[in-house]
């Protein structure tokens, strides 16, 4: 049984009706870490893990959520969901409603029934998973048509406010508009955005530390704010600028002067950052993948010992990849400090990589890591419908 009607089950199961399904995929940087929030470039893919929500409307203003993952439900009003969450888990699925509900778009009361496999906590956006899966979900239900970009923007907004992370716009803008076979090249800025297709015979190998350090949180924020306090000082000489996006290397080097040495390389990562992302593009272009392997390292450098988001166990994992065969690149992925690498590996490789990284990185860390071969999927869809004659799929 495929995963929409093993929902369509246990939705019935619990509810008594039918229901329609939607499924929003989590997400694997591929490069372009920490420029999303700095008006920059990033190029993340759709993965083939998802969260997918089923449901049904109601009679009444009520949202009840149940969630698979925690064997729970959860009750709240359309009309009474305020604008903060508690810290639990239908923080997300409530922010969503809540930043619909803000932007104007009446919703309906509904049953939702929600299950994910994305990992969770390993810097694969599980959270942005559920939050556009949900988005489809209640836009759908009150027949609104479903425009991505916003939605992105909504579920980030809800992610931000309501739930009280300050992430930038990547992981739900790929979630919404991943394309199967292709990574995404997201100006953050202006939000257009290109399908790149992976080189052939490149296998996307997430590599899984299984650690989540708990500087994550703080230090996100704390890089976010030293960004945007570099951009306040630099401004004082380069009026006109209003994110680091704006800036130049040879301009950041003629005022290294007005940023402390830990400022400056902050800025440092993120203006050579976005030089890397275009880099790979153009190499992604040309169906090339020689020079992508400098390209990683460099970022993995950068974020290690410019950014300083890096830990011994991504260190680690992106040495021990870079000792195998066939492979294109690695370095760390995500927001840092723990959760995965991402590594580009030949066709031919990836089973043997897989094996070897797992038992060196065992060796030397005393963790089992978990390691997944991926490809590059499609972003948000309706994937069953309760009503037989409605397309299965919509783009
Ligand atoms: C987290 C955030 C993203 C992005 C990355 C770092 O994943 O959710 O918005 O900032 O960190 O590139």
């Amino acid at each position: 049984m495929n995963k929409a009607h093993e929902l369509l089950t246990s939705f019935k199961a619990r509810f008594g009706t039918s229901a329609s399904v939607y499924r929003a995929p989590g997400r694997v940087n591929l490069i372009g870490e920490h420029t999303d929030y700095n008006g920059g470039l990033v190029m993340p893919a759709a993965i083939g893990f998802s969260c997918w929500v089923a449901i049904a409307p109601r009679e009444d203003r009520n949202l009840i959520l149940y969630s698979e993952n925690y064997s729970e439900a959860y009750e709240a009003d359309l009309d009474e969901l305020g604008d903060r969450g508690s810290g639990h888990w239908a923080d997300y699925p409530l922010g969503v409603a809540w930043a619909l509900g803000d932007a104007g778009y009446r919703l309906r009361g509904a049953n939702l029934y929600i299950a994910g496999d994305v990992p969770q906590g390993a810097g694969l956006s599980s959270s942005a998973a559920i939050e556009v899966s949900t988005g489809c979900a209640l836009l759908s239900t009150a027949n609104h048509p479903l425009d991505r970009t916003k939605l992105a923007l909504l579920c980030q907004r809800a992610e931000n406010e309501f739930v009280g992370a300050r992430v930038g716009i990547m992981d739900q803008f790929v979630s919404c508009h991943g394309r199967a076979g292709h990574a995404l090249l997201i100006d953050c800025r202006s939000l257009e955005f290109r399908p790149l297709k992976l080189p052939p015979r490149v296998r996307l190998v997430i590599c899984n530390t299984m650690v989540k350090h708990k500087l994550q949180a703080s230090e996100y924020n704390v890089r976010r704010a030293e960004c945007e306090e570099a951009v306040r000082r630099l401004s004082e000489a380069l009026p006109g600028i209003s994110s680091l996006r704006d800036v130049s290397p040879e301009q950041l080097a003629e005022n290294r002067n007005v940023l402390s040495e830990t400022l400056y390389r902050r800025c440092r990562h993120v203006i050579s950052e976005n030089k890397r992302v275009r880099k790979v593009a153009e190499l992604f272009g040309a169906r090339k993948t020689e020079g992508l392997r400098e390209v990683m390292a460099a970022s993995h450098e950068s974020l290690r010992d410019d950014y300083e988001v890096s830990c011994r166990e991504l260190d680690a994992m992106v040495e021990i990849a870079g000792r195998q065969q066939g492979v294109y690149g690695a370095r760390m992925t995500g927001g840092g400090f723990g959760g995965c690498t991402i590594n580009f590996v030949n066709v031919e490789h990836a089973e043997e990589f897989q094996r070897r990284v797992s038992a060196e990185y065992e060796a030397a860390i005393g963790l089992r890591p978990d390691i997944y071969i991926c490809e590059a999927s499609q972003g948000a869809e309706l994937v069953e419908t309760a009503a037989e004659n409605l397309p299965k799929v919509t783009r």
